[in-house]
């Protein structure tokens, strides 16, 4: 079964509710049909009502409901609840109404509220505009210092990482993390790879060098990663820095990097930076045919996730049951 379908079907299990931020916009109410209609989860959509109900006439049918900012009984609440969390940053109560007519803000706040178990937006929204309400208000997790994303990449050769099925972090948020940074996204990665696919993790964090073969500030920063990564969980198997070829490549990585846990057998990539990791991702999902579902966020308080504007419905619902999974976790 493709790895899309098992996370559709364990999430139709939950009877999550997820807003979709989007309402207005077509790919999202297709998908909206698809999730209400499939019974995987509770949908809101938030945007114009009458024009949501225009495009589905089926709307009370399916049980989903339309959510028009202003119109909200709790529009003035979430404004005044953003003002209390934003005012300090120099938020007024007038900014907090403005922006809670916004509708990826007021979605968020309904996650923030316990009114909704995750959002999902960004089929027209930019990354910052579907995180950054996120980020501000929902925050990080317990014990998480920073807020990250993965790629689901699924390829069609099993013999490499988790049956064909990798994580690969982060491609999409972090520009540049520090050794610390880079250190805190491996082991939420690893986590996120068990939780999402079932896969025992074997992270590897990659490099131009392995293990010394190159010298250089930017293997440094690999280098000093791992050994934070180890320190912060001991359980963690993990190993750097190690080329992209050692690390999947069991004949590589036996000469390059013997004895090495993951060599080899790695199922996690971690890039050092956003450049090698959004390369790589795009790279792999164009030229090795793989399904890329993602970026994934992960580490915020409660789930949100960001869509990649080129989009199709069905990824807005493998996206909608990966948030209702997280939200569960
Ligand atoms: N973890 C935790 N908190 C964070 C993080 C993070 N990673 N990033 C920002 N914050 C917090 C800040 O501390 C701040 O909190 P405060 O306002 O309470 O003090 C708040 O979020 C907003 O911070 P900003 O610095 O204003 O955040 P900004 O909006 O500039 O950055 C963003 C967030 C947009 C996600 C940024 O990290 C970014 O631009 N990343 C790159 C996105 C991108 O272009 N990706 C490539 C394309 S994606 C693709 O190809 C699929």
């Amino acid at each position: 079964m493709p790895l899309s379908e098992n996370l559709i079907m364990r999430a139709k299990a939950l009877h999550k509710h997820i807003v979709l931020a989007e309402g207005a916009e077509e790919r999202t109410q297709s998908a909206a049909r698809m999730i209400a209609g499939e019974g995987m989860a509770k949908v809101t959509l938030v945007g114009k009502e009458s024009a949501i109900r225009a495009a589905i006439p089926e709307l009370d049918k399916l049980g989903i409901t339309a959510v028009e900012p202003e119109k909200s009984p709790k529009y003035r609440q979430y404004a005044s609840e953003f003002y209390e969390m934003r005012k300090e940053k120099g938020m007024t109560p007038e900014e907090a109404l403005e922006l809670m007519k916004d509708e990826v803000y007021f979605a968020t706040m309904m996650v923030k509220a316990g009114d909704a178990d995750g959002m999902v937006a960004g089929a027209i929204h930019t990354t910052g505009e579907t995180l950054r309400p996120a980020l501000q208000v929902i925050k990080t997790a317990p014990g998480i210092s920073i807020v990250s994303s993965i790629f689901l990449m699924e390829l069609p050769k099993p013999e490499y990482g988790y049956n064909g099925v990798f994580i690969f972090a982060d491609c999409a948020l972090i520009v540049n993390p520090s050794a610390k940074e880079l250190a805190s996204i491996a082991i939420a990665a690893a986590r996120s790879g068990r939780a999402l696919t079932g896969m025992e993790p074997r992270v590897a964090m990659l490099s131009f060098s392995t293990k010394g073969s190159a010298k250089h500030e930017m293997v440094d920063k690999v280098v000093e990663a791992t050994r934070i990564a180890k320190e912060m969980d001991p359980t963690l198997i993990i190993d750097g820095e190690l080329q992209a070829d050692a690390a999947l490549v069991a004949s590589v990585g036996l000469l390059k990097s013997p004895g090495s846990p993951v060599a080899g057998k790695a199922n996690v990539l971690i890039f050092p930076d956003l450049n090698s990791g959004n390369i790589a991702y795009k790279l792999v999902q164009r030229l090795a045919g793989a399904v890329a579902m993602g970026p994934i966020t992960q580490g915020l308080a409660k789930p949100v996730n960001d869509l990649s504007r080129g989009c199709v419905p069905r990824d807005i619902v493998t996206v909608a049951a990966i948030t209702a999974l997280q939200a569960n976790n």
